[in-house]
């Protein structure tokens, strides 16, 4: 199994990434992206200290369906003990193809304590943390950084190399700083830099929310891979797109409405299955119904009504009501 997520990296296609995203990329959006082409999907990210002290929440988070993998399970936190331990804990019980280590978490609750970006600071500590990780399981680790804690403390290559240095199979960089959290762009050149730099697979993040971007990201960098979160948002056929812009193929076009509407229903089914509570998975299934609608006329409206819904049921009625009216405008 862990042979055969590396080898993605020699199979001459460049593998594309669902990235971690708390809260978005759980496994049902997993699925969905998937099957439309993304190669690799990585969990949310979860604490090696909820992990530890076994919390119900954090083992939940990491349910997955076998039609997921290849799947990595990203950890965070601050003390290499503890994320040798998580790490042991997570391959033992769900045997994902990989562990990746979050370097890039910039939320101020997870810094604070070193975890996610905090560790830029430290980059011993970075590759204790790698080390200890590395030591602790059998499946391939990899990590994923930001370019660095703060604009004045850029140097991705450094970082980079010291993460390779300790162990990591696989990068993944986010080309901006933590303090610039999501603000700016990310900078395609430190991607490329870090491409030069280093021996193992770099997979390139920041900015892909085209098909055509991804073909522009690999052209600019030379990554091995490349990782989308917020173009999947309400688009996981983004996957489809870039992988035919990679292969020099017509990109498909957008989804028609109706295709989209059946979409959403099948993403709201597979997350109440998950979920097993109708009201909270529709109540968590809000964002994607945002996300799913936006652009479309008198979206707004609609979506108001959609945020109030508590049943599948009756969203299916809305969609219905608003496809038979469009269909009827159009
Ligand atoms: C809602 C949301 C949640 C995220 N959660 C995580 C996370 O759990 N772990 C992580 O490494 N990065 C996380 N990120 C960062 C993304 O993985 C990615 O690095 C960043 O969004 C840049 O990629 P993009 O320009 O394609 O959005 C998150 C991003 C978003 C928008």
């Amino acid at each position: 199994m862990n042979d055969s997520f590396l080898s993605i990296f020699s199979s001459g296609r460049v593998p594309l990434y669902l990235a971690p995203q708390a809260g978005v990329s759980e496994s049902p959006f997993r699925r969905i992206c998937r099957r439309f082409g993304a190669d690799v999907v990585v969990s949310e990210f979860v604490s090696a200290e909820g992990l530890r002290r076994g919390s119900e929440k954090t083992w939940r988070y990491l349910r997955f369906d076998d039609a997921e993998r290849p799947i990595g399970v990203q950890i965070f936190g601050a003390d290499p003990q503890a994320m040798a331990e998580a790490a042991a804990l997570v391959e033992r019980v769900y045997a994902p193809d990989f562990i990746d280590i979050n370097f890039g978490c910039p939320v101020k609750k997870v810094v604070k304590r070193n975890g996610g970006s905090g560790c830029l600071r430290d980059l011993d500590l970075v590759q204790r943390i790698i080390r200890a990780v590395v030591a602790a399981t059998s499946v391939p680790v990899t990590v994923k950084i930001r370019s660095g804690w703060s604009d004045e403390m850029r140097n991705p290559v450094e970082i980079a190399l010291r993460c390779e240095e300790a162990g990591a199979q696989v990068l993944t960089l986010h080309a901006r700083s933590r303090t610039q959290m999501y603000a700016g762009r990310a900078d395609w050149d430190e991607i490329a830099a870090v491409v030069d730099a280093l021996e193992i697979p770099v997979v390139g993040n920041g900015d892909v929310w085209t098909g055509e971007d991804a073909r522009r990201m690999v052209e600019h960098t030379g990554c091995a891979g490349v990782m989308i979160a917020r173009g999947s948002h309400g688009a996981p056929w983004i996957f489809a797109q870039a992988r035919a812009a990679l292969d020099g193929r017509p990109i498909p076009p957008d989804p028609t409405v109706d295709e989209r509407f059946r979409l959403i229903i099948e993403h709201a089914r597979t997350a109440i299955a998950f979920e097993r509570d109708e009201e909270l998975a529709m109540r968590e299934f809000r964002k994607h119904l945002g996300w799913y609608t936006k652009g479309l006329p008198d979206g707004r409206a609609l979506r108001q009504r959609l945020f109030e819904v508590t049943r599948l049921e009756e969203a299916e009625e809305l969609l219905e009501m608003y496809r038979l009216k469009y269909a009827v405008a159009a």
